[in-house]
């Protein structure tokens, strides 16, 4: 297997859009334009990078950032072995050799001096230079940069700097709306669509108490799981309580307002 066809994605990944956003994707890959997908935890930010990469048959290569990334875990690095020293690519330059689209994720937690390695790969020069190895690389056409972006996590400190901010296009993400929501999880699971929208209902709760003690709601992730273990033959009531409120609150008040809404919903 070639490095390109190790990347690419088999099979068609379920993605329902919300509006009219892959129309929007291909016409940013078209003309090679950065893009940056915002919106909140298991919202299908992930999902729909895999899903556009397979659609234009590109092979994806996706970096989970944290804050102990160098700019060398993303370019690469010389190696020490018995061979004596060798250069071993990052997953960036892997990805602007061979033509990926490469997936930042959770950009905002590299350090400032990590993220400045992609300005010259984002504006006209699509270059990528390996200062250590006295290399400059010319990304392949077919390379595309994505970062995915979680707003309200970011402190004041920890925030993209405008010049990163304005290399890209941006697409905001939520939670989508009920019906499209149901859908979404009846497709994903399997589990009948009555079921679904009862989840759907007391996901729509949490979100209701974001900013009222709750830091983030229920996400279509969260949704997901109460419905996979539904359809495993959970009851709902406790297929509720470990997929939707254990995972995202400690405040005993919180839980018992939506161990509340799960008995009556469910009742
Ligand atoms: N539009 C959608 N189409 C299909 N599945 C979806 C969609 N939105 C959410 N999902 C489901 O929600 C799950 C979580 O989505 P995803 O992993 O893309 O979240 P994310 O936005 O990348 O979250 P994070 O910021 O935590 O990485 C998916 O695995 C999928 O089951
Ligand atoms: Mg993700």
């Amino acid at each position: 297997m070639t490095d390109k066809d190790q990347y690419k994605i088999q099979d068609e990944p379920f993605y329902q859009q919300q509006t009219n956003e892959v129309a929007l994707y291909e016409a940013a890959y078209r003309n090679r334009l950065p893009v940056m997908v915002k919106g909140p935890t298991g919202c299908g930010k992930s999902r729909f990078v895999e899903y556009m990469a397979w659609k234009l048959g590109k092979p994806l290569i996706t970096v989970a950032c944290n804050e102990d990334m160098t700019a060398s875990d993303l370019v690469g690095r010389y190696l020490l072995d018995e061979g004596g020293t060798r250069w071993l690519d990052g997953p960036l330059t892997t990805a602007a050799r061979i033509g990926a689209i490469c997936y930042l994720d959770e950009i905002v937690e590299a350090r400032q001096d990590t993220t400045v390695v992609i300005h010259p790969l984002t504006d006209h020069r699509r270059t990528l230079p390996l200062d250590k190895k006295g290399e400059l690389i010319h990304a392949h056409p077919d390379f595309q940069l994505v970062i995915s972006y979680n707003p309200g996590y970011q402190t004041l400190m920890k925030d993209l700097k405008q010049s990163t901010k304005q290399r890209f296009t941006a697409f905001d993400f939520d939670y989508p709306d009920a019906a499209l929501e149901t859908e979404i999880v009846a497709k994903e699971t399997g589990l009948d669509a009555d079921t679904v929208a009862k989840l759907v209902k007391i996901g729509n709760v949490a979100r209701n108490l974001k900013g009222h003690g709750l830091d983030e709601g229920i996400s279509t992730r969260l949704l997901v799981y109460a419905a996979t273990l539904i359809k495993d033959s959970v009851s709902p009531q406790d297929a509720c309580r470990m997929a939707l409120v254990r995972p995202i609150t400690d405040d005993i008040d919180i839980r018992e307002t939506l161990d509340h809404a799960i008995d009556a919903t469910f009742a």
